[in-house]
């Protein structure tokens, strides 16, 4: 294995939570590990010099978006999204699956795949395992996705048991189109809540012997207790020595939750997508930037944050939203980034030091007590 292109290293773990190290052909990335969302190869209102600067080793774009617009084709033509985005470090990209279901206007599935229409121009596209594939060779990031069914919950328990089994007959489908010995194709483990399904899917996608698994339909709108309790009912299936991501998740509590119970990596919107709503993380919980107390505080979002957005005072960057400056949403989603990058250094110390319990402890208390 130490020869090949892309390894995982498990290098300590603290009861289930794992610190780890995967090499790419793009460098490495110390996990537990964030990676900031950017759908249409740009992460929103920050350029890639600062999202570097925020201590992001990795980033995630999207098959449907880039296939969609400006095309993957263009994007190999300009470098692939490594070039495209000047970004040098290792990419992950989602296979189109998701967004798919969630964004595309009139989408039909299939045994062969789904017809859409397109949210920009409402023209025809047909995704299938085989094309998601193609795309993500196109798009050339290290890590790519399996084409998967992901239904939202809740749902009846024979159109989640359809969804999962179709989901792992895409992924054999994956499997053998996909070519590119530098890329890691990801299995997805579906299976909703129900913890015997996510239990066979575990079981199904470890059998086809991936590079690394994904557990997938989570964070659509259950309660975050049976959240952790699929991530619980998945993560003791997949091989230890294997990477884990956990797919589109999530708060801070969230990303804590889910390292306790061996989640290696994660990616979500919510760092750019609050910070542009004027809504801030720290260690006291979140901060609402258009609440009127903070029209007079002259101390930064935190004290020992580096990040360019604690250079300034809570009022100025409150008045920047007030104001509807484009610099606020900017920095708050820079100051969020930094936020969560923190949280996964510090998450990462904890686990080596056999201290991550008293380290979550001290957090949740910090975010529960800022309620
Ligand atoms: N993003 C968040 N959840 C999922 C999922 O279940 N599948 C895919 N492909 N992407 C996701
Ligand atoms: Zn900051």
């Amino acid at each position: 294995m130490s020869n090949m292109p892309f390894h995982f290293d498990l290098l300590h773990s603290d009861r289930d939570a794992r610190r780890g190290c995967l090499h790419t052909p793009h460098g490495t990335v110390e996990t537990p590990a964030f990676m900031p969302v950017g759908t249409q190869g740009t992460i929103k209102g920050v350029d890639i010099g600062r999202v570097a600067e925020t201590g992001a080793q990795m980033v995630l774009a999207n098959t449907y978006h880039l296939h969609l617009r400006p095309g993957d084709e263009v994007v190999a033509q300009l470098g692939d999204l490594h070039g495209f985005m000047n970004w040098s470090k290792p990419i992950l990209t989602d296979s189109g699956g998701f967004q798919v279901f969630s964004l595309a206007d009139r989408s039909k599935v299939d045994e062969q795949g789904v017809k859409f229409r397109s949210h920009i121009d409402g023209s025809l596209v047909d995704l299938t395992p085989e094309r998601s594939m193609a795309i993500q060779e196109n798009l050339g990031a290290d890590l790519i996705m399996a084409f998967d069914h992901v239904i939202a919950l809740p749902n009846t328990p024979e159109a989640v048991a359809d969804a999962t089994w179709r989901s792992v007959r895409w992924a054999e489908r994956c499997q053998k189109a996909h070519s590119r010995s530098d890329q890691l194709l990801l299995g997805i483990v579906q299976g909703g809540l129900d913890h015997a399904l996510r239990r066979e899917c575990a079981d199904a996608m470890v059998a086809m012997d991936f590079g690394a698994y994904a557990v997938g339909g989570l964070s659509v709108g259950e309660p975050p207790e049976e959240m952790y309790a699929a991530i619980e009912a998945t993560t003791p299936h997949l091989p230890n020595e294997r990477l884990r991501y956990l797919m589109g998740v999530g708060k801070p509590e969230d990303l804590l939750e889910a390292v306790r119970r061996g989640i290696d990596l994660f990616d979500c919107v919510m760092p750019t997508r609050n910070g542009r709503n004027a809504l801030v993380f720290t260690d006291d919980g979140p901060r609402r930037l258009k609440n009127a107390q903070y029209t007079l505080q002259s101390e930064p979002l935190e004290a020992d944050c580096p990040c360019p957005a604690c250079q300034h005072s809570r009022g100025y960057l409150r008045h920047l939203f007030q104001a509807k400056e484009m610099l606020g949403p900017v920095l708050a989603s820079i100051h969020n980034l930094t936020y969560y990058q923190r949280l996964l250094a510090e998450a990462r110390e904890a686990i080596e030091a056999d201290a991550f319990e008293e380290f979550h402890a001290r957090k949740q208390a910090g975010w529960d007590q800022g309620r």
